[in-house]
């Protein structure tokens, strides 16, 4: 069965984590404190605070920012449902917006039609890889988080995903392209959001009491995080190759993304094709054939929350699907992903 996603791990990764545990000193530490200076270098912004997920990162960011209670913040609805989690830890309510059915990031009209003035906060996803229309964005005057959990190398007129934003969030979780396990981190030019961030991660020995988390990241989790580093840009390269090849393929039985833009960089993190007919049925199919496919978005947030007015997420859910595309595939396997899928879209219904 070839899995819809998978880390890509080596005996390099292997070494990292072990010196770690050879040192005896496993917990938040010296390779933490190393692995936020290398991915503040690499976004190109001035600090980096990890944390034990993305979802954390999120909920910190938020809390940094100082919403609360009463104060909305606007998310895409086709994505999952940790922004819709942090926006709720922090006591604050979605102002959900539509998607570009193109890009599948927030649809800038839409935003502008669905903001108010308790919108106190934008977290602006690069859904699937493509950096969102930030510029648009950024210049409503509302504090962005750009979240860059599947988006970790992907560019925007020229600067990196994650250094425009007030605050950038990133998840390091197993199946994402650069992996600890489980893993986050928040980065900014700000130290003052920064400072707060990081003393909100960790409880113990402060002066004062007030509500803090035990958000940390573990030195063993750095470790790989920065073994990982290391190769993401060949991890981008190889995603990239593998984008070409499936869109070079299937062009002509299916809509696919485009590959190149000329103000951003796709680093394909997911790839998503458009077909026509039942989703769950082909997913069954591909499955059958032993090539795992799933749903892009498992369940668009305003499904959950059981209100209407999302007529582009709920197109493009009911359409889109998301075939495997990871540094790992081997050639055989990508054949056998585009044998299967050719089989799908030239069926006769
Ligand atoms: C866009 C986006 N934001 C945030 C998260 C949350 O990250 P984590 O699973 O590390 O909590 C994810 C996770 O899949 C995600 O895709």
């Amino acid at each position: 069965m070839i899995p819809h996603s998978k880390p890509t791990l080596d005996e390099s990764d292997l070494f990292s984590v072990s010196e770690v545990i050879r040192s005896g000193r496993i917990a938040q530490g010296e390779a933490v404190e190393t692995f936020e200076k290398k991915v503040a270098k690499f976004i190109g912004v001035d600090g980096a605070v990890s944390t034990n997920t993305g979802t954390s990162a999120l909920h910190l960011a938020l809390l940094a920012l100082e919403i609360k209670e009463g104060d909305y913040v606007a998310i895409p609805s086709f994505v999952c449902t940790a922004l819709l989690n942090a926006v709720k830890y922090v006591g604050a309510q979605p102002t959900l917006v539509d998607i570009d059915p193109e890009t599948y990031n927030i649809d800038v009209s839409d935003l502008k039609k669905r903001i108010r003035k308790s919108t106190k906060a934008i977290i602006l996803p690069h859904q699937f890889g493509l950096p969102a229309d930030l510029d648009e964005i950024t210049s409503l005057g509302i504090p962005v988080i750009e979240d860059c959990a599947q988006a970790i190398g992907a560019v925007y007129k020229g600067k990196k995903a994650g250094s425009i934003g007030r605050l950038s969030c990133f998840s390091f979780y197993a199946t994402k392209v650069l992996s600890t396990g489980e893993g986050g981190m928040v980065v900014s030019d700000s130290k003052n959001l920064l400072k707060k961030i990081r003393d909100l991660r960790d409880y113990d020995n402060k002066k004062d009491y007030s509500i803090r988390y035990n958000y940390k990241m573990t030195d063993i989790q750095a470790a790989m995080g920065i073994s990982q580093l290391k190769k993401l840009d060949s991890f981008l390269l190889k995603r990239v190759k593998i984008a070409k090849r499936y869109s070079s393929e299937l062009q002509e039985l299916c809509d696919v993304p485009a590959i190149s833009y000329k103000d951003r960089k796709h680093i394909f993190f997911r790839f998503i094709i458009q077909i026509h007919g039942s989703v769950s049925k082909a997913i069954k199919f591909f499955s059958e054939k032993n090539v795992t496919c799933m749903r892009p978005v498992f369940k668009p947030i305003h499904k959950y929350l059981q209100i209407n007015g999302f007529p582009n997420t709920d197109t493009v859910w009911n359409k889109t699907i998301s075939i495997p595309i990871y540094p790992s595939l081997t050639d055989k396997e990508i054949c056998k992903i585009l044998d299967v899928l050719t089989q799908y879209l030239k069926r006769k219904v």
